[in-house]
């Protein structure tokens, strides 16, 4: 593999992701990966266009704290011009660590303006985005994220990952799906292998990776140089380490008790307040709900918890669970 110049897949690294996941991963869950093992973390997808145009709340979607790099921000959109204007906006405010663009999101919404995996079917245009995106910001590293293809009949996971490359992205996550499966059947780890072997560039495996014996599995069997790990971590960030601790062949660290659980998710409640732009006036809090509840999956009583957290309105009823 040649150098990518991200510090992260230096010698002997094998670097662990947190998934971008819209909705989930605001700076609050990510927070809690990193303190569990993640390495790299990366913000949910933004438009372009917002981010041109200056929208607060978009800005506000990919904040981060200094203490959680390496991060990357990921952009989508269409237009060459508008992604690369955002690029320059992004380095100029935020500095991050990389600039990650989305060729993945299999939302109609994205894909019915030719975004997101919709690119996967418009290679020039595919190829022009991350070329205009690469230039237009000579101090920050730009990767990707991408799928298979567009459905099974084409796939062009391996001439993906090189237009890519050719055009100066320097690392490409791959999650094994295509556009048409959205997220059922398996990822084809298979594919994402030969594209591994294909380019020089580093390439980070992703799709339901969900214990520390498939990422062990995965590690050895498909050339990848790190992991990606999504909606496992969602219910599970302490999932993290326990990869971590089976990739260094390690015992691996105590499960978190319930109480451990029980105090992840206050303490996630709690910053999610602090961080909330703008605070309610009224104290209502249940916006936060659909990001508490993969956290209460393995707490016994899983079910009535969520029951409780349903009538729950403000900050003071949910610590007061
Ligand atoms: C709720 C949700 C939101 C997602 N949002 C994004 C996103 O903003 N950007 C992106 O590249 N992928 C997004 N994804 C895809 C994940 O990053 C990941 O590729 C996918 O979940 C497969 O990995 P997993 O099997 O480990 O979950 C999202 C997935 C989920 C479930």
């Amino acid at each position: 593999m040649a150098s990518s110049g991200l510090a992260w897949f230096g010698a002997g690294r094998f670097p662990l992701y947190l998934a971008p996941m819209a909705g989930h991963t605001d700076t609050a869950f990510r927070a809690l990966c990193k303190e569990y093992g993640a390495d790299v973390l990366v913000t949910e997808f933004v438009q372009a266009v917002p981010l041109v145009r200056d929208v607060a709340r978009t800005w506000h979607t990919i904040e981060f704290h200094d203490a959680q790099r390496p991060v990357g921000v990921q952009i989508f959109g269409a237009t060459p011009d508008l992604m690369a204007r955002a690029a320059q906006l992004l380095e100029e405010r935020l500095h991050p660590d990389f600039i990650d663009i989305n060729f993945g999101c299999p939302a109609h919404k994205v894909v019915e303006q030719n975004a997101g995996a919709g690119l996967l079917r418009t290679p020039a245009l595919l190829q022009e985005i991350a070329r205009a995106v690469v230039r237009a910001v000579p101090f920050t590293p730009v990767t990707a994220k991408m799928r298979l293809g567009w459905d099974a009949s084409s796939i062009v996971t391996v001439d993906a990952a090189r237009w890519l490359e050719d055009a100066g992205v320097r690392a490409i996550a791959i999650h094994g799906r295509t556009r048409a499966q959205g997220y059922s059947g398996e990822a084809d780890w298979l594919e994402i292998a030969r594209a591994a072997a294909a380019v020089s560039v580093p390439v980070v495996g992703n799709g339901d990776i969900r214990d520390a014996a498939t990422a062990l599995l995965r590690q050895r069997e498909s050339g990848v140089a790190g992991l990606m790990i999504g909606r496992a971590a969602l219910g599970n960030p302490w999932l993290f380490s326990e990869i971590k601790a089976a990739l260094r062949n390690t015992l691996p660290p105590a499960p978190p008790t319930d109480t451990e659980r029980m105090d992840t998710l206050m303490r996630y409640a709690r910053i999610l307040a602090a961080e909330a732009a703008p605070p309610r006036p009224d104290g209502d809090v249940r916006w936060m709900l659909p990001r508490l509840f993969p956290l209460t999956q393995q707490i016994p009583g899983a079910r009535k918890l969520r029951a409780r957290l349903s009538a729950c309105h403000t900050l003071d009823d949910i610590l007061s669970l």
